[in-house]
């Protein structure tokens, strides 16, 4: 039985039922109420320069075409074929329209059939009938976002958190996407956003962090499809100043976001980060980090990505031995569920509802 409850008090409450965290209902479950029905980072602009220019999006419910028609409109179809269900596109490029690569029924890029060879005589079957589902699309500066189904409005989904950007000097239009590293980790997805949204953690998983924060007053703050880290820096002293990347108290102050289900969104004076937690299967996940930065800083973007990757591969090494870690201890027949700490768990407990809410409608 489930005892999760998302009614109680964080101080009463319990962590969602640890069998969610590798079953196969739930797996599927989550790909259609949660997946499908929230806003899905689905890449960035310049990944579609002109008209034709496409790539494919393959962990969704739904395998989808993200394109670039020819009155400049960006749109999201489904990339599986009307005749009988092979993927259309694969990977990415520039195409003057859709042709399938099986039978080779060809497709104008709004998704209308054009033409389809050897099909005379068939009943019922008028070309202009068949087009291929279509999705919402959204942008914000330089990302694309989909969603596949359900009422939720973009608007509501962002909150608050354009303005909060825009009000520290962020400037989203400029943004340039510069580089990209992933990582494959096996641990269920929400393991990875358990750990992310969570500073309590840090002393005893990241001693080298933890020695550039004031962890004393970090918190987590939750809206209704977001949450933001409070993560002030130690102030530097003269002997650590010089190799301090960020001082406190000057300049726009970093933002840290994470928004459900599963995109963690980190502004900086000089650049910008995604990171994306793909689900693989129950008991493993992808997570992609994108890189951002301001045209003035595009000349120095080798410089900085070699330091960057360095840097985030030592924190997510870290992260990942420990989600690791937990998804094993999460199968044992003696767990099922944990509690929260009241002062540093609130961001996780906000997930779990989120979770709990979408995989249960009432
Ligand atoms: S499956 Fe696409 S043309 Fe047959
Ligand atoms: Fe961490």
């Amino acid at each position: 039985m489930d005892q999760f409850d998302p009614k109680l008090d964080i101080a009463d409450a319990v962590t969602l039922n640890s069998s969610h965290y590798f079953n196969s209902e739930t797996h599927s479950s989550e790909r259609l109420n949660i997946f499908a029905k929230t806003w899905q980072l689905a890449g960035y602009a310049d990944q579609l320069p002109k008209t034709g220019s496409f790539f494919t999006v393959d962990w969704l419910a739904e395998p989808l075409i993200i394109l670039r028609d020819k009155q400049n409109k960006i749109r999201a179809m489904s990339n599986v074929c009307r005749h009988r269900a092979s993927l259309l596109l694969n990977g990415s490029g520039t195409v003057a329209s859709i042709r399938c690569p099986y039978h080779s029924w060809t497709y104008d890029l709004t998704g209308q059939l054009t033409s389809q060879p050897e099909f005379e005589g068939v009943k019922g079957f008028d070309k202009n009938d068949i087009c291929q589902p279509s999705y919402e699309v959204a942008t914000w500066g330089p990302f694309i976002f989909v969603k596949l189904m359900g009422v939720l409005r973009f608007e509501e989904w962002l909150g608050n958190i354009p303005k909060d950007a825009a009000k520290q000097g962020y400037d989203m239009e400029h943004y340039q996407f510069v580089g990209r590293r992933e990582y494959v980790i096996e641990c269920n997805w929400k393991v990875y956003v358990d750990n992310y949204l969570e500073g309590y953690h840090i002393p005893a998983v990241h001693p080298a962090l933890f020695k550039e924060l004031d962890y004393a007053n970090y918190r987590v703050e939750t809206y209704q499809y977001y949450s933001e880290q409070i993560a002030p820096l130690r102030k530097a002293t003269d002997a650590t100043k010089e190799n301090r990347k960020y001082l406190p108290g000057e300049g726009p102050q970093p933002l840290y976001y994470w928004m459900f289900p599963n995109v963690m969104l980190n502004f900086y004076p000089d650049q910008m980060h995604t990171s994306l937690v793909i689900p693989i299967s129950p008991t493993s996940c992808r997570v992609v980090f994108d890189w951002y930065l301001l045209p003035e800083h595009i000349n120095e973007s080798d410089d900085f990505l070699a330091k960057t990757f360095a840097f985030n591969d030592q924190v997510q090494k870290e992260d990942m031995e420990i989600c690791e870690s937990v998804q094993k201890g999460l199968s044992s027949l003696s767990y099922k569920h944990g509690r929260f700490s009241v002062k540093r768990e609130n961001g996780v407990y906000h997930f779990h509802r989120l979770v709990y809410t979408y995989l249960d409608p009432i």
